[in-house]
């Protein structure tokens, strides 16, 4: 049993964390919390570390993807459904690529705060603190709004809690039929720009065709009609956090209730930090975001302190240098990692390093960047000889004009049109699913060399 409290934390240099001003109505919103029941159960934690295990054997592929910033404002029905829906999709072309299943994990149901670049931000000469996620203040250009308000903290678990409650719907009532997943694809690649990809959409149409003359239909497998998903955010706010830990009563171990999987940002890993404190002492799944200034002797730190059992399936290297910048650093954090026998899942988030300013003036990501990114990352396992084990987005389904590029290309003066995102610009459901048709590309090509390479041996 490892020695840990969920409040250790706080006797820790923090970083990147509001200062409340009225201790008692943070207290008030800390114990309400601390009575309410937690979002996810240990049982299902469990369940993805085991998924999250086989990814690490490269017995399966791991898609984690969602927004960069969940809002209040832009809470609805149709905008979960929608990033659900493409998500279904991208698994299901990756399924098809890699020829293992794909664990779908959402950076949603609780993906509220955010690390940022600066305290303050200027605009037109009034300088203001910066914007830091709805769960600690408003987005909003005033001085009140971007007073952090610990109350928010209630309407993000309240939104997480009926967002996870949609999702659980979606998942098990008929709407992941994959029957129906097929047939919103087929409307993408339906389209003459898209046609490069329907030699793929057409070998899934003819498998799911044989398939049902098989007699294997949604009504007669359940695993046809049902899907499993879960739910990811940063435990950045680690008062919310640790309102949320609770006892499981299996295992006797703590449990972050707050989400399936919980991942420390690249700005808050510091191995003597607060963020790394809180993440190790639970038992989730923890990734922890892996940018150009990690080290090795660091990232060994790390490791050794969140995995100290090296358990596979507990933690998750998520990658994120930029194009260009994969080569440099990849390879010595792989080297790193063989040289100790660690157990880890290695993803791609190739959002993070790759964000530029647009002519326009807009914050955005050249879809071309992101998939020459994730192109870099399997380029350096095939030689490394390691598994590179799933991808990592900013996406939504919505329509928005926010990642420049793809084949109905966004372009710099179109930024403008939908521009949503609370924090960074995401990919939209058409560059989303044009991504997952090249991912799957190269995971097929993997296994096509990985097979050549058997049968010569
Ligand atoms: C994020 O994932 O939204 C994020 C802030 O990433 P990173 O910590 O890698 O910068
Ligand atoms: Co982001």
């Amino acid at each position: 049993m490892i020695e840990w409290h969920k409040s250790d934390w706080r006797k820790l240099p923090r970083i990147q964390m509001p200062d409340y001003q009225d201790a008692d109505a943070l207290r008030t919103v800390e114990s309400k919390l601390a009575s309410y029941p937690p979002l996810v159960f240990a049982g299902e934690a469990r369940r993805l570390k085991s998924h999250l295990a086989k990814v690490s054997r490269g017995e399966a592929f791991l898609l984690q993807g969602g927004d960069c910033a969940e809002s209040f404002a832009q809470f609805s029905a149709d905008q979960i459904r929608d990033t659900f829906k493409v998500m279904l999709q991208m698994a299901m072309v990756l399924t098809f690529g890699a020829k293992v299943p794909v664990v779908k994990v959402g950076r949603m149901a609780g993906q509220f705060a955010k690390p940022r670049s600066a305290p303050t931000e200027v605009v037109g000469g009034v300088e203001l603190p910066s914007y830091r996620g709805d769960i600690i203040n408003g987005f909003d250009f005033n001085a009140e709004a971007r007073i952090p308000d610990p109350a928010r903290m209630l309407q993000a678990y309240t939104q997480s809690a009926a967002t996870l409650n949609l999702l659980r719907a979606f998942s098990t009532g008929g709407f992941a039929d994959i029957h129906r997943v097929h047939a919103w694809t087929l409307g993408f690649t339906g389209a003459p720009e898209a046609e490069k990809y329907r030699a793929i959409s057409d070998q899934i149409s003819n498998a799911l065709d044989f398939m049902t003359a098989a007699g294997l239909t949604g009504e007669t497998n359940h695993e046809l009609a049902t899907v499993e998903y879960y739910t990811s955010h940063e435990a950045l706010l680690l008062e919310y956090e640790e309102a949320l830990c609770r006892i499981d009563s299996t295992s006797g171990k703590w449990l972050a209730g707050s989400g399936h999987m919980i991942w420390i940002g690249d700005r808050t890993r510091q191995p003597d930090g607060a963020h790394v404190e809180f993440a190790r002492g639970v038992l989730n799944p923890i990734g922890l975001k892996c940018g150009p200034t990690m080290t090795t002797g660091h990232l060994k730190a790390l490791i050794n302190k969140l995995n100290p059992k090296n358990e596979a399936g507990r933690l998750t290297l998520i990658a994120r240098f930029g194009a260009g910048n994969v080569g440099e650093h990849l390879p010595r954090l792989i080297r790193a990692v063989q040289e100790e026998g660690f157990n880890v899942v290695w993803t791609c988030d190739p959002m993070h390093g790759n964000t530029i300013k647009s002519s326009s003036g807009y914050k955005t990501r050249p879809f071309d960047s992101v998939l020459r990114e994730v192109r870099e990352f399997f380029g350096v396992h095939n030689a490394e000889g390691t598994i590179p084990g799933g991808v990592h987005f900013e996406m939504t389904g919505q329509d928005v004009t926010e990642c420049t590029g793809g084949v109905r290309a966004v372009t710099d003066e179109d930024l403008s049109d939908r521009y949503h995102t609370a924090c960074d610009p995401r990919l939209n459901a058409s560059q989303s699913l044009e991504l997952a048709f090249l991912v799957a590309e190269e995971l097929s090509a993997r296994r096509s060399k990985l097979a050549a390479a058997a049968e010569a041996s």
